[in-house]
C-alpha cells in the first residue's frame, strides 16, 4: 500500500503546550509525516529550546507562545501564526494539566485551573481555527483526551470531567463541522512517561500496580502516540469522524 495516504506534505499542524512531553513527540510525528510545525507553549523558554531542537532535526518549525485559556491570547497567537506561518490545516489540543486532590477537598480554583485548560482551551483555540478551515475546504481536529475520559481513580475528578467533556466535545466538533470536510478526533492515552505522570512513575508501588494492570505489562511511550496521530492528521482518516482511539496498551479491554 503506498504510504501517500499518511502523507501531511503541503500542511502546516499546531500542536498546543508542545514544549515538551506528548505534544513534543506527535508535533515531531507529524513532521515526519511531511507537515510544517507550529509549536505552541505558554512556557516561552521550554518552547525556544523545542523549537530549536526541532529545527536542528532539520524539521520546519516556527514556535508561538500564548496561553491558550484565554480567548484574547488565543486570537493574538492565532494572527501570529497566520501571519508567519500561514492557515492551520491540521490543530492537536493537547495542552493539559492534571491536579490531585480528593473531591471533597478539592479547592475551586485549582478545579476551575483543570477544566479551563483541559475543556475549555480545546474549544477556544478550535473555534479561532475553524473559520480559516472552512475557508479552505477543510481540516482535521485531534482532541488529546485519555483514558480518563471513560473510567477514573480516586482523586482526578476534575481532570476526569474535563477529559470527559473533551470526549463529548470532540463529538460536537464532528457532527457540526463535518459539512465543511472538518474531522475531529480523539487521542486517549493510557499511562506515558512524561512530567505530568512523574509522580507515578517515581513512586514504585503505583509503577507495580501499573505494570500488572495493564496488559502490555509496561509504560507507553510518547513515540508510540505518534502513528495514531498520523492517522487522525491524514486523509487515511477522513470518513473519521467524533471517535476517541484509546492507546493504552490494552488497559481499557480488561478489568
Ligand atoms: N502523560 C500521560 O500519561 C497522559 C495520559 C493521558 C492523557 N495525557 C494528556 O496528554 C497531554 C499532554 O500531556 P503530557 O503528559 O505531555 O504533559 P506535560 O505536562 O509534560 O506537558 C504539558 C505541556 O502543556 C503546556 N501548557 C500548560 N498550560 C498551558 C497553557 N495555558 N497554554 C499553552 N500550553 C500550556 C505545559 O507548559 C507543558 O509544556 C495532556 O492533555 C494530558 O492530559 C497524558
Amino acid at each position: 500500500m503506498s504510504t501517500k495516504l499518511f502523507d501531511l506534505s503541503g500542511k502546516i499542524a499546531l500542536v498546543t503546550g508542545s514544549g515538551r512531553g506528548i505534544g513534543f513527540v506527535l508535533a515531531r510525528g507529524l513532521a515526519s509525516a511531511g507537515a510544517r510545525i507550529v509549536l505552541n507553549d505558554v512556557d516561552a523558554d521550554g518552547l525556544a529550546a523545542a523549537t530549536e531542537t526541532l529545527r536542528e532535526d532539520g524539521v520546519d518549525a516556527e514556535g508561538v507562545s500564548f496561553d491558550v485559556t484565554n480567548a484574547n491570547s488565543v486570537a493574538a497567537g492565532l494572527r501570529d501564526v497566520v501571519e508567519r506561518v500561514g492557515n492551520v490545516d491540521i490543530l492537536v489540543n493537547n495542552a493539559g494539566i492534571q491536579r490531585r486532590y480528593p473531591l471533597e477537598e478539592f479547592p475551586e480554583e485549582e478545579w476551575r485551573a483543570v477544566l479551563d485548560l483541559d475543556l475549555t482551551a480545546p474549544f477556544l483555540v478550535a473555534k479561532a481555527v475553524v473559520p480559516d478551515m472552512i475557508k479552505a475546504g477543510g481540516g482535521k481536529i485531534i482532541n488529546i483526551c485519555s483514558l480518563q475520559s471513560t473510567v477514573t481513580r480516586p482523586t482526578i475528578g476534575a481532570y476526569t470531567a474535563a477529559k470527559g467533556g473533551l470526549a463529548l466535545l470532540t463529538k460536537s466538533m464532528a457532527v457540526e463541522w463535518a459539512q465543511h470536510n472538518i474531522q475531529a478526533n480523539g487521542i486517549g492515552p493510557g499511562y506515558f512517561r512524561t512530567e505530568m505522570t512523574r509522580r507515578l512513575h517515581e513512586d514504585p508501588e503505583f509503577d507495580a500496580w501499573l505494570c500488572k494492570r495493564v496488559p502490555a505489562g509496561r509504560w507507553g511511550d510518547p513515540q508510540e502516540l505518534v502513528g495514531t496521530g498520523v492517522f487522525l492528521a491524514s486523509a487515511a482518516s477522513d470518513y473519521v469522524n467524533g471517535q476517541l482511539l484509546y492507546v493504552d496498551g490494552g488497559l481499557l479491554a480488561g478489568f
